[in-house]
């Protein structure tokens, strides 16, 4: 096929795909198919492909990855049902599902609110996904055993059918899909979701579209509002709009208020519920003076407010002196990878577990920067030893 190249850079503009992370063989195997089914040669199914969206469309459907289980990493389902029994409702949490493949994880979030104690009329959840197929398969709710893996605790929900299992329709008709292209978010509304699930996409994006998306999600959610992505995209969640929620494989951020609040008008956004580790103090050292304390809320204050420079000086100056405090190097690390200094964040991590070998976030950030580097044997290492950390 001659425009191979050429095809890369369609898929990268029309659904931000990255070339270098989609194989050359299989994209060439699709198209090759595709002519022969058509009975197309190069030049005339290039032309086809560039000015026939039903034929782009057929090329997305074959080359996008639907994979998705329900309660896919389950640490965001258990965190989101503590977090909806915990606030106080006025009205009704706004959740996106983006992107919701065969719809496993939004029925997941239905299944967790409900748990949770949450009467169907207090939430609502769209999910969107470019894939015709994925949303058709999400429609009709039937699913097979590849969609249960692991520990599933919600057979409740499922009624065995001669094609798999039915979801309960107390469940399924909660969740609104819809097909499109998240590159097309920034016509979403501002300031709207109270919860946004944008797990497993990004991975496959090109870098830069990537962080613009992540950027026009921002503008998405409510101050205050919580962002989920997966565990190798947290890369793209810069330290300036969200507070790390810190619970382990939640990959979880918070959004924080927007540094310039005076000039925007008092009651066009929520209060920020920001969340300062409440256990701080007790992860600190005993003979920990006072004053440690106090400069990790204020980096973290300082943090909040868009101040990453003056908040890595701060964090810098007191390591200096208390070189022995873990979460110190970790906050360190975090605001390194927030300014992009992954070098550094990744030296911070390794310090914090130089400290503390047990300490899940250190190795978790670690990991995930092995990961994004490309080190498939530390990453295959560290994954051990997280894997026995859970089973102490
Ligand atoms: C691996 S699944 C992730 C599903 C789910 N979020 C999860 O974590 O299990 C990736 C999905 O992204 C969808 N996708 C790819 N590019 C997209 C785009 N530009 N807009 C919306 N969805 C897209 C694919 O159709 C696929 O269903």
């Amino acid at each position: 096929m001659k425009f191979v190249k050429e095809i890369e850079e369609l898929l990268k503009i029309k659904i931000g795909f990255n070339s270098t992370v989609l194989c050359k063989e299989r994209l060439s195997y699709i198209i090759e198919k595709r002519q022969n089914k058509l009975n197309l040669d190069d030049d005339s199914y290039y032309k086809k492909l560039k000015n026939s969206s039903e034929e782009f469309t057929h090329l997305i459907e074959e080359i996008v990855v639907p994979e998705t289980w329900f309660f896919r990493d389950t640490q965001p389902f258990e965190y989101l049902k503590s977090y909806a029994s915990s606030i106080k409702l006025t009205k009704p949490i706004k959740l996106l599902s983006i992107p919701c493949s065969t719809g496993e994880e939004p029925y997941s979030i239905a299944m967790s609110l409900l748990e949770a104690g949450l009467l169907p009329e207090k939430f609502t959840i769209e999910a969107i996904d470019i894939s015709h197929r994925a949303i058709a398969k999400a429609t009709k709710a039937i699913y097979g055993k590849n969609s249960f893996r692991g520990d599933f605790k919600y057979q409740h929900y499922f009624q065995p059918v001669t094609q798999g299992y039915q979801l309960s329709p107390e469940v399924s008709k909660i969740v609104h899909f819809k097909q499109g292209n998240i590159l097309n978010i920034h016509n979403f509304p501002e300031n709207h979701y109270d919860v946004i699930f944008c797990r497993n996409l990004l991975i496959y994006l090109d870098s830069e579209i990537a962080h613009k998306l992540i950027e026009q999600i921002t503008r998405s959610l409510k101050n205050g509002g919580i962002l989920f992505v997966g565990s190798a995209e947290t890369i793209y969640v810069s330290l300036k709009s969200y507070l790390s929620l810190n619970k382990p494989f939640t990959f979880a951020y918070q959004k924080i208020q927007p540094q310039k609040q005076s000039s925007l008008p008092k009651d066009s956004f929520q209060e920020p519920l920001i969340i300062y580790p409440k256990d701080s103090s007790q992860k600190f050292l005993p003979d920990q003076p006072k004053e440690e304390e106090s400069y990790l809320v204020k980096a973290r204050k300082l943090a909040n407010m868009g101040k990453i420079e003056e908040s890595i000086n701060l964090c810098k100056n007191h390591l200096n002196q208390f070189s022995l405090n873990t979460e110190g190097h970790i906050l360190l690390g975090e605001l390194y990878q927030a300014s992009s200094n992954i070098i550094e964040a990744q030296e911070c991590f390794q310090r914090a577990l130089y400290l503390d070998p047990q300490d899940r976030q250190a190795l978790t950030y670690l990991l995930l920067i092995k990961e994004q580097r490309g080190d498939p044997n530390e990453v295959k290492i560290l994954k051990k030893r997280l894997e026995r950390l859970s089973h102490t």
